[in-house]
């Protein structure tokens, strides 16, 4: 699947292109489901995004007590560490928007040793969905947020990791190369990623412009090495970048 690509002047505009999608399919899955089941994406380019949904005048276009947040990947560190993505989204969103406690899925790192992490989370995001441990199926989230790392990453999915090849589970744990700030990860699983009904890229920074063209490239081919370009869910797949003229990359 072929990306949607837009592309900003710089990240404030990028962010605030994303929340009118955001606001937009809220409102279309609520109306529709009653609920809106929304995963987030770690690091650092989604915070100028979460801040722009928590800003006044926005966010109150989106009726937070129907919206479910999850988590796609998560350090495996305290909720309140500086290298949590969950910290990250209570500063610059909880905290900020009237979404109840029992809305909020987080990835339970407080447990040990990290297997039993990415086992519970599974088990919590089964029992929302309703899903028994041994049933082979996939839910479909209405929307989940990602990023690209510049080595091709995508939530804690790295490039020639086994965790790629997982067919069945929904949430493993990731070991990513020493570079990381934190080596243990738990991260959604492709098939799971892939029976997302929405996914929206956020990618910020001119060093990922050759990543970007790499992973568009592969798109293109059969041979894909990087996370990034595996991503294919069931509607809309967009890139929202601000890379000057990232719409023309493979043209270049
Ligand atoms: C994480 C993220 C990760 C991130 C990319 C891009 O936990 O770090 O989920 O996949 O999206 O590394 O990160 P930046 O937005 O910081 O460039």
């Amino acid at each position: 699947m072929i990306p949607g690509i837009q592309s900003y002047k710089n990240i404030e505009e990028l962010s605030e292109a994303a929340a009118s999608l955001i606001i937009e399919l809220a409102k279309e899955y609520i109306r529709k489901n009653g609920r809106f089941t929304f995963v987030l994406s770690g690091g650092n380019t989604p915070k100028t995004l979460y801040e722009y949904l928590a800003g006044p005048g926005v966010r109150d276009s989106i009726d937070w007590s129907s919206v479910m947040l999850f988590w796609g990947d998560e350090r495996n560190v305290p909720k309140d560490h500086p290298d949590s993505n969950y910290d990250m989204a209570f500063r610059s969103l909880i905290s900020k928007v009237l979404l109840p406690e029992e809305n909020i899925f987080r990835v339970p790192t407080e447990i040990e040793p990290v297997d039993e992490v990415s086992k519970a989370y599974e088990t919590i995001l089964r029992k929302f969905f309703n899903i028994d441990l041994n049933s082979k199926k996939f839910p479909s989230f209405d929307l989940i947020l990602l990023g690209m790392g510049k080595d091709g990453h995508t939530a804690s999915l790295f490039a020639g990791s086994t965790q790629l090849k997982e067919q069945e589970r929904w949430v493993v744990t990731s070991y990513v190369p020493p570079t990381s700030p934190v080596k243990e990860r738990i991260t959604f699983t492709l098939p799971l990623l892939n029976n997302a009904l929405n996914v929206v890229y956020l990618i910020s920074g001119i060093d990922k412009k050759d990543i970007m063209r790499t992973v568009l490239k592969e798109k293109c081919s059969e041979k894909q090495i990087y996370p990034s370009g595996m991503v294919s869910p069931k509607e809309k797949l967009i890139w929202f970048t601000d890379i000057p003229e990232a719409e023309y990359i493979l043209r270049e």
